[in-house]
């Protein structure tokens, strides 16, 4: 007689050997008031979207825009077979880091694939991801944009994950922070492939434009602080908040698919409340040798202002600054017809700018700047990223966006670039080599790190 004897088998979503895990360092610097900064060594890890995903065999889990329908009939089946995988950072993903610097490159052909764009977030240790609260405090890092076309997004934001990747909310997610689990924003996107420690097959559709991508019938949704999102010729920074706290799995409604018509009916605002200086009404501030120069790299500073100046008070303000040729360069005023000329992200700029442009306020009504204060207190992940925009072409940044209003309408134009420009085919094809360098990232009391 025979016994069968279950050797082990973990029912979960587990990880690969076939190559290591080593993440590429980056030292960041945390300060104190009177500008006294201590260097942190912390490094980044790639979001696990981006490995290789297969069973135990070395067989494909995901393979370009699809599922294997034997090893994935199902979410928990599919995690039970599947191993998330190391990442060659350099040789793969174009990822490679020196000191304080960090350089993402768009287009890198490896040994199996062609990887088109990254994120990447920061860890405090090989198992769990940085945790930041912003209030009262100032974010600064030096940001080289030079080398980014229209239609591509250098990115650096805040998004409320789990520090751990899901790993103890989850008990199928055994690769965690580690192997970059546990990603999501407040655009709920649906292209996530493992969602809460299970696969998300379920309606899974293959986008048509991405032969890397597809969506499946669960978002990941969660407030999202867009530091920044820049390319050459525009930039801007947009909080974003979501009505849950952390990260969360949202299903039909909740998570306010545009392509439904609920843009507005989910748990977070997909719009945001964005400052970007071009849109208010300054077009020779951001540029190639214009007042900031993007030819050359620039410091960038942001301040989360609470209303009575201490860590425990409520969020009210968010400032900008630039630093670049050792001039400190103060934030465009407002220069809009109906709005007041302030040069930062306040609740009033929130609710005159929604009304000068006719756009809708989801901002106020998911929360408003009181909202994000307090996703703030829940603790943010540090994300960089660079990308291409398969919906439309990154046009909402740095174009004339919708592109079916005028761009003489107050809001519509928000950057230089063509509206043809973006489209993932061109950008891919012709600025493959575009990259994006973060460094010296700099965290700490109000005017402490610059
Ligand atoms: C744009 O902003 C900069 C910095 O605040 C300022 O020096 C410049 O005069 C502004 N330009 C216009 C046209 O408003």
């Amino acid at each position: 007689m025979f016994a069968i004897v279950l050797l082990g088998l973990t029912r979960s979503l587990g990880t690969g050997t076939n190559q290591a895990e080593n993440h590429p360092s980056l030292s960041w610097q945390n300060c104190r008031s009177g500008g006294s900064c201590t260097q942190t060594s912390g490094s980044v890890v790639l979001d696990s979207n981006w490995r290789w995903t297969h069973d135990s065999s070395l067989t494909n889990c995901y393979d370009g825009n699809e599922w294997s329908s034997s090893l994935c009939p199902d979410p928990k089946t599919c995690s039970d077979n599947c191993l998330i995988d190391g990442a060659d950072y350099s040789g793969t993903y174009g990822i490679t880091s020196s000191g304080n610097s960090l350089k993402l490159v768009f287009v890198t052909n490896g040994p199996y694939s062609t990887n088109i764009g990254s994120r990447v977030y920061l860890l405090k240790d090989e198992s769990h991801y940085q945790i930041f609260d912003l209030k009262n405090k100032e974010f600064t890092f030096t940001v080289d944009d030079s080398n980014l076309d229209c239609g591509l997004n250098g990115a650096l934001y805040f998004v409320s994950m789990d520090e751990d990747g899901g790993t103890s909310r989850f008990s199928s997610n055994k690769a965690g922070a580690k192997y970059g689990t546990g990603y999501c924003d407040a655009q709920c996107p649906h292209d996530i492939k493992f969602i809460n420690g299970e696969a998300n097959v379920e309606n899974w559709k293959p986008q048509t434009n991405d032969e890397n991508a597809g969506n499946g019938r669960y978002g990941a949704c969660c407030t999202e602080m867009d530091i920044w999102e820049a390319n050459k010729y525009a930039t801007a920074y947009t909080p974003h908040i979501c009505t849950v706290n952390g990260e969360y799995r949202c299903d039909g409604s909740e998570c306010g698919d545009t392509d439904s018509g609920n843009r507005y009916g989910g748990v977070c605002d997909k719009d945001g409340c964005d400052f970007n200086s071009y849109r208010m009404g300054n077009t020779s501030f951001w540029g190639p040798g214009l007042i900031i120069d993007t030819g050359k790299p620039v410091t960038v500073v942001t301040q989360f202002v609470t209303k009575d100046g201490t860590d425990n008070g409520q969020l009210s303000e968010i400032r900008r600054k630039y630093v670049q040729g050792g001039k400190v360069i103060e934030n465009t005023v407002v220069n809009i017809a109906g709005m007041s000329s302030g040069n930062s992200i306040t609740d009033d700029f929130c609710n005159e700018q929604k009304s000068a442009f006719g756009d809708t306020n989801d901002f106020e009504k998911k929360g408003g700047l009181s909202g994000l204060g307090k996703a703030f207190d829940y603790g943010m992940v540090l994300v960089l990223s660079l990308w291409d925009d398969h919906q439309v072409n990154m046009l909402w940044l740095d174009s004339i966006y919708p592109t079916d209003q005028p761009a003489s309408q107050p809001g519509v134009k928000r950057g230089p670039c063509a509206t043809s420009s973006g489209a993932p085919s061109d950008v891919e094809s012709q600025h493959p080599d575009s990259s994006v360098t973060f460094s010296d990232i700099r965290f700490g009391p109000i005017d402490s790190t610059y």
